[in-house]
């Protein structure tokens, strides 16, 4: 079966091609490469020996994308290409409107045009904005704060309602938690582009000596130890959750959270580190970073009854597996 990842190339593209090739499927990559490097496909195929068809197209470019259905028979499409950072799509928010919204709407519409019905999409947990937690995929989705969460709010919209007119069109939405973590191999991880947002590679990049402390934004949430709790999956397991949804694929749209279900604090997580790696995290609270919420965790309860997965790796082996990654690439 040949399956269009679009944005494979990236952090959690790129760990998907890995459990997609070994699961057996033939992968083609659609990446403009504007947040990552070819030497990533590269190291895939070394780790698995197997190849990937490669294309550096921008999927907002129908035209481009419609050559790319013209070669090739495609079965089913991963849709991982866009744009992430939170605070950036604050700054230009039309150019990440565009780009994750114009995106889904071209590749939703090419697929109608090719006959391919299966769509799997990626989604953020940001969709359920201030709900109660744990977040239950049915609860109604809360506006979120920036263009970034919105962009996804409205391609899961789009979705939907491409998914009820095309008949047999299956999509899966997946919500994913905080991806960390790197392949085992060390080859691949998450390379972030300049200072790093997100806090995992932050505290590897404090480890390794490139940035000085980590800043912990806020110890005066209502968690147990002031800090920010959040819902950490190892890459690995989400990429592997990739696998079972496109596995189960069914008419229609299934909505799923991908995290373990279980909630770790910023002070939990920078502990953890130091105990697996051996290595001392300093740091100094600071004023919470404006849009944060305190908790973020999912029921996972749904992706285990009906995709048969479950992610198992530990907060061990994610900081391990981080700082592996850290090491072989700094
Ligand atoms: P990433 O930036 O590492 O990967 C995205 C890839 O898409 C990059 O290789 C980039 O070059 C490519 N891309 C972007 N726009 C493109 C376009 N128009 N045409 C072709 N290629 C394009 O990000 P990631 O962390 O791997 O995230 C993948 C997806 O998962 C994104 O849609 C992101 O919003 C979503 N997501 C990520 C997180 C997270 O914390 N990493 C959390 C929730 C959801
Ligand atoms: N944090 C710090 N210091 C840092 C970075 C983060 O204390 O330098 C804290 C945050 O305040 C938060 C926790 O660490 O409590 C996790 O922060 P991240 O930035 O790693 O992740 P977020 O949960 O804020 O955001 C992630 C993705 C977003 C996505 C969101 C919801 O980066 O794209 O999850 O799914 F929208």
């Amino acid at each position: 079966m040949n399956i269009l990842v679009t944005g494979g190339a990236g952090y959690i593209g790129s760990h998907t091609c890995i459990s997609l090739l070994e699961a057996g499927y033939s992968v083609i990559v659609a990446d403009n490469l504007c947040n990552s490097k070819i030497e990533t496909l590269k190291r895939v195929m070394k780790i698995t020996n197997k190849e990937i068809i490669f294309y550096k197209i921008d999927v907002t470019n129908e035209h481009d994308v419609e050559e790319l259905f013209e070669k090739h028979s495609i079965d089913g499409i991963i849709h991982f290409a866009g744009l992430k950072a939170v605070g950036e799509s604050q700054k230009i928010p039309l150019i990440y409107y565009y780009n994750n919204i114009v995106s889904t709407i071209i590749l939703a519409k090419v697929c109608e045009k090719y006959g391919v019905k299966r769509f799997v999409f990626s989604s953020s947990a940001t969709v359920y904005g201030e709900n109660q937690v744990p977040f239950f995929e049915n609860m109604n989705l809360m506006p979120t704060t920036n263009p970034y969460g919105e962009s996804k709010v409205i391609s899961e919209r789009i979705l939907t309602d491409v998914a009820k007119e095309i008949p047999g069109f299956s999509v899966a939405i997946l919500r994913y938690f905080n991806p960390v973590g790197a392949h085992e191999s060390g080859l691949i991880g998450e390379v972030p582009n300049g200072n790093p947002n997100n806090l995992m590679p932050y505290i590897t990049q404090v480890a390794v000596g490139k940035l000085d402390k980590l800043r912990i934004f806020g110890d005066d949430y209502s968690t147990f130890d002031g800090t920010g709790i959040r819902d950490y999956i190892h890459v690995m397991d989400l990429a592997e959750g990739h696998v079972a949804a496109l596995r189960y694929l069914k008419e229609g749209v299934q909505v799923y959270n991908l995290g373990t279900g279980k909630g770790t604090s910023v002070i939990e997580l920078v502990r953890a580190f130091e105990e697996a790696n051996n290595i001392k995290i300093p740091y100094e609270i600071v004023s919470r970073r404006h849009g944060d919420i305190a908790a973020c965790y999912a029921d996972v309860t749904k992706a285990s009854r009906e995709l048969g997965w479950r992610a198992n790796r530990s907060i061990r082996s994610m900081c391990e597996d981080s700082w592996r990654f850290e090491l072989n690439n700094k």
